[in-house]
This record gives C-alpha cells, sequence and structure tokens, in this order.
C-alpha cells in the first residue's frame, strides 16, 4: 500500500535532533516563551524575510490574532477567498468580522484577482489571500488593488512555507501574515503550531501582547487578550527542521515533476508558471470521474485525499453566516479535486506507480 502521508517516516531522520532539542529544553527549566521560542522566531523571520515573527499557538490563531491587531471595527468586512480551507472564514468570523467570498481562478485554485474589486464596499477593511496547495496569489494585481482602495493584506500562508512569487517568499507581502505549523505542512511540528510575520513593528508588538493574555509586563494587561503562546518544545522541534526545509521543497517539487512530466493529459494538472516557486504542500489534480478514480487507486494500492470534500459555503457551520452563497467554481473545483501522495515518505518509484496506475484509469 502507497500511503497518502506517514508522519512517522516523515520524522524519522530528526529523531536524534529532536531528542536533543527536548532534553535541552527539559534541562532549562523555562518551558513557556523564553529562548527557544525567540531563537525560532529569529530563524524563521529571517527565512521569510521579514523583520518580526511571532510564535502562536495553531494556524487559525495567527490569522484571527492577525485580524485583531489591526483593531478593525465590529462587522468590517474581509474578503476571503472562496476556495480555501475553513480555519481562513473562522479566524473571520471569530474576529467579529465579516467574510466576503471571491471565487477563485480555476486554472491556479488560488483566489482570482480580477473580481476582488467589484466585492471592495464602503466598509472593506482587509484582504486575506490564501497560497493553497503550496502556490503563491498572484501578489503584484493583489497589492496594487489594495492600496488603490486603502487596505490591508493578510497572507494565510498555512500551505506555502517557502513559496515565492516573483522571487520573493510567501508571507512578505502583505502587512501581517500567517502561518500554521500543522504536522503535515511542509515545516511541520509534532502538534499544534502557528506564528504571525510581519515587517510593522507595532503590529507585532500588538500580536506579542495579544498571544499572551494582552500583557506587555507580567500581570500588566493593556488589551483583553488571549493565551495563544507558541509551545517551547514545538518551537526547539521546528528549529530542527527548519533547517531541512528548503531540502524538504525541492524534494517535493522533485516528485512534483515526475508527476507533471508523466501524468497523461487525461487528468487536470497543476499550472506552472514562470513567476512562481511552488513547493506543492499538496499535488491536486482534477478529474470529472473523481471518485471513480480515487476507487480506482485505492484498489491498486494507493491512497489519496481530497481537498476538501465540502466548500467553507456549503458547511452547516457557514448557514446562518454566509448565507445563500453561488459559488459555482469552488464548488466545481471541490467535485474534482484530487490529492495525490506526495512526501518526504515517499520514492520516487512510489510516484512512478502511482502514475501507472492513474494513467490506467
Ligand atoms: C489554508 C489554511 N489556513 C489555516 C489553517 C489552520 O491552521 P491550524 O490547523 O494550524 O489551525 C490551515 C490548516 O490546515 C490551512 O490549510
Amino acid at each position: 500500500m502507497i500511503e497518502y502521508e506517514n508522519l512517522k517516516k516523515v520524522n524519522e531522520p530528526f529523531r536524534d535532533a529532536f531528542r536533543k532539542s527536548f532534553e535541552t529544553l527539559l534541562d532549562s527549566g523555562w518551558y513557556i516563551l523564553g529562548g527557544t521560542v525567540e531563537t525560532f522566531e529569529r530563524e524563521y523571520a529571517s527565512y521569510c524575510g521579514v523583520r518580526h515573527c511571532i510564535g502562536v499557538a495553531s494556524g487559525l490563531d495567527a490569522i484571527l490574532l492577525s485580524l485583531k491587531a489591526f483593531d478593525f471595527k465590529s462587522g468590517s468586512e474581509v474578503i476571503v477567498p472562496s476556495n480555501t480551507y475553513i480555519a481562513t472564514i473562522l479566524a473571520v468570523v471569530n474576529a467579529g468580522l465579516k467574510p466576503v467570498l471571491v471565487e477563485p481562478d480555476i486554472r491556479t485554485y488560488n483566489i482570482d484577482p480580477g473580481k476582488i474589486e467589484e466585492k471592495i464596499t464602503s466598509n472593506t477593511v482587509a484582504i486575506i489571500v490564501v497560497h493553497l496547495y503550496g502556490k503563491v496569489c498572484e501578489m503584484d494585481p493583489i497589492m496594487e488593488i489594495a492600496r488603490k482602495n486603502d487596505v490591508r493584506v493578510i497572507e494565510d500562508c498555512a500551505q506555502a512555507h517557502g513559496a515565492m512569487y516573483r522571487g520573493k517568499k510567501a508571507g512578505s507581502f502583505g502587512q501581517c501574515n500567517a502561518f500554521s505549523f500543522y504536522p503535515t505542512k511542509n515545516l511541520g511540528a509534532l502538534g499544534d503550531a502557528g506564528a504571525v510575520v510581519t515587517d510593522d513593528g507595532d503590529i507585532a508588538e500588538k500580536v506579542r501582547m495579544l498571544r499572551n493574555y494582552g500583557s506587555r509586563r507580567k500581570y500588566h494587561n493593556d488589551v483583553a487578550g488571549y493565551n495563544s503562546r507558541l509551545d517551547a518544545i514545538q518551537a526547539g522541534f521546528l528549529s530542527v527542521k527548519l533547517e531541512k526545509l528548503d531540502h524538504i521543497n525541492e524534494y517535493k517539487r522533485t516528485l512534483a515533476g515526475l508527476y507533471l512530466k508523466h501524468l497523461s493529459d487525461g487528468v487536470i494538472k497543476p499550472v506552472v508558471a514562470e513567476e512562481s516557486f511552488d513547493v506543492y504542500h499538496i499535488f491536486p489534480i482534477r478529474h470529472k470521474k473523481r471518485d471513480a478514480l480515487r476507487e480506482h487507486l485505492l484498489k491498486s494500492g494507493i491512497q489519496t485525499e481530497v481537498h476538501y470534500p465540502v466548500p467553507p459555503h456549503k458547511q452547516r457551520a457557514m448557514n446562518n453566516i454566509l448565507g445563500e452563497c453561488d459559488c459555482p467554481i469552488s464548488a466545481e473545483i471541490h467535485e474534482t479535486i484530487l490529492s495525490l501522495p506526495i512526501s518526504l515518505c515517499h520514492t520516487e518509484d512510489d510516484i512512478a506507480k502511482v502514475i501507472e496506475a492513474v494513467n490506467q484509469f
């Protein structure tokens, strides 16, 4: 059986370094924030090419605290892609703001820059872009729209560690940007973890307070904050893996290259653009008979996933929030998309077997 993912195998090469990192932390006697977290924050800010990184408890919290840092008026509108993992939209709702959905470009699966401006009103305060599956959105036109309309940009980089657009890394375009280090991500912890990255010192300071009960100084609280600190154990593990992130991305790009070259044109493959450095958190293909293809692959001993089976606007949780919503492009993607195995735990031989089975269908 070719598994879709095997996190034990993915983390095996890091076992000794994880042990060492854990023992150093254990011996330090300091388990909340402190040196281990600060070291990772410095390293990750430098990796992304920004001034500040603030470690938080999860990717969802990273988006939520980014939004809270701007002090937007309650009920203000935030543009979000209709084709995303629901966390992006939940963060907007949990921040007391109103999500306004924009459809994706059917070729890139990312928010369509040509459809953003028609959704901007006098109540719009921000655009959240999501670099889905490891491909950065078309940031030049998006930043221009934001500048023209005087709204902020927040990047949801949960699936795009190290991905680039025109040579610039994900997380270095918007004013305040969010990462998840959920275990399956290209930079994945061994538990929940996230981070906010920004060039803006005031925003960084605000997020730092918000993640720690709204406190700058112990037992003095300036704003109503949260407990959303990056766990020091996870920060240590993330520093270990960060050293190998470029290698992980290159490996996934090699496997993606095999798919792109050898998969038949019977399936729709991800587009490749010169200005994009994609990191293939996921390798999505599309097929009209997606479920039958998935069944065929399973019978051939190959596990796949669907990211995602139900679009956010069709989720029960969103019934009273988004109301009647027509997102045909997003719906079509959700009906036809299939994620093929692409992970550190797969060999080129595994990928050849997947290609053969897909091409037989
Ligand atoms: C696009 C996107 N945004 C946000 C999140 C939320 O991250 P977390 O699970 O760390 O809260 C995820 C996580 O899977 C994601 O894929």
